[in-house]
């Protein structure tokens, strides 16, 4: 994509953000299938390991639906006649059948990676002009719902049958084979572009995320100084080169072993920019909690660079405070993420994963 490609798609994109809070909804029949295609676009967010640590629920059972809202503490809730509820579980670990019982699998970064769909899920549901409203998550909601044990109650979604479009289920598709290209990316090329485009996405991403908070509780910082980077990626590739070498267990290395991953990450420097985001410890709306929403503005901020072809990579240097030193944030902000962003080098082969379907993280009641 060209510079003026980009702009021009940021701005359009900005302006379907804004347009999403001011235009009139009208009455639209939203049928499963629109809602599917939506948790489908959720499900391609990144994972740890490929893992995809999440399960959907959507309840259309008016006696479930009422039951879940009887609980939920909420001002109006109660007399709301949402068409659709839909939760979002964390999966805190595996479970797999093993010689005739279950056996539990180790699941890495379960809620960077599941609050990263939920952002995905936000930016799919603005993108087809659908309303929703987030409403608190109360933990009886895994035995309302008759989830496993492995499963946490995560986000809760009341959705009206109203739109702002008529043709939701076009635009539900048209996002998820947009958003369904996108592949995390190791290599970067040297070619660099504006910052002001990063500027724009960020407020995008902000825009998005005010629809349903107060007060927003993270920050997405630019990286941009060479000097920076090279230290970012210095003390990441030292604690990285520790893991691999001595403190990775053999069941994390088999995990790891598809994305043939090592210590080396030349994408911290090659990359135009890093984005570093940071949420404020402590800090939580009666909705979501500061950590979660950092990862929801993360899953927004990735789907918006890939909009305008740029590329990224959900990076977790662990441990991450060195972050704090070199960028001289207060120890209050809490490191979330590092992403490199740029253009996807010409040469690069994503590893050969697949991702999971629907039908393995979807359950209808
Ligand atoms: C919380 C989190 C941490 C991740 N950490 C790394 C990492 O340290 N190194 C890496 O190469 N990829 C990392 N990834 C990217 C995943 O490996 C990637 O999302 C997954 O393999 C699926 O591939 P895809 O993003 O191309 O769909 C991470 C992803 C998430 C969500």
């Amino acid at each position: 994509m060209l510079e003026d490609e980009q702009r021009l798609s940021i701005d359009k994109y900005f302006d379907s953000i804004k347009e999403y809070n001011d235009q009139k909804l009208i009455e639209t029949d939203i049928s499963t299938s629109v809602i599917e295609s939506i948790i489908k676009s959720a499900g391609t967010a990144p994972s740890g390991a490929n893992q995809q640590p999440w399960t959907y629920v959507i309840i259309e059972d008016k006696g479930k639906k009422q039951r879940i809202l009887n609980t939920v503490k909420h001002p109006n809730t109660c007399s709301k006649n949402y068409s659709y509820l839909i939760a979002l579980f964390k999966q805190n670990y595996g479970l797999v059948e093993k010689d005739g019982s279950e056996a539990k699998i180790k699941h890495y970064y379960p809620q960077e990676s599941t609050s990263l769909s939920a952002g995905f899920l936000l930016a799919a549901f603005q993108y087809v002009g659908i309303k929703i409203e987030l409403l608190p998550v109360e933990q009886s909601l895994r035995k309302e719902l008759n989830r496993s044990s492995n499963e946490v109650p995560f986000l809760l979604i009341g959705i009206d049958n109203k739109s702002i479009h008529d043709d939701v289920l076009q635009l539900a598709e048209n996002y998820f084979n947009v958003i369904n290209r996108r592949r995390s990316t190791r290599k970067y090329s040297s070619q660099k572009f504006n910052k002001e485009l990063l500027q724009k996405a960020i407020q995008c991403t902000n825009t998005i995320l005010g629809y349903y908070v107060n007060e927003i509780s993270c920050e997405l910082m630019i990286v941009d100084s060479e000097e920076k980077k090279q230290q970012i990626r210095t003390r990441a590739e030292a604690n990285e080169k520790r893991l691999y070498e001595e403190l990775i267990t053999d069941e994390w290395r088999r995990a790891l072993k598809p994305l043939k991953t090592d210590w080396r990450k030349q994408h911290l420097t090659d990359a135009p920019y890093l984005l570093v985001v940071f949420f404020k410890k402590g800090a939580h709306s009666e909705l979501v909690d500061s950590k979660t929403l950092a990862g929801i503005a993360t899953g927004i901020m990735i789907q918006t660079v890939h909009r305008i072809g740029l590329s990224t990579l959900t990076y977790t240097p662990s441990p991450m405070q060195f972050l704090n030193e070199i960028l001289t944030k207060p120890i209050s902000n809490i490191p979330f993420m590092v992403l490199p962003i740029g253009f996807c080098a010409s040469d690069y082969e994503p590893p050969h994963i697949t991702r999971k379907s629907l039908q393995q993280y979807l359950v209808k009641i």
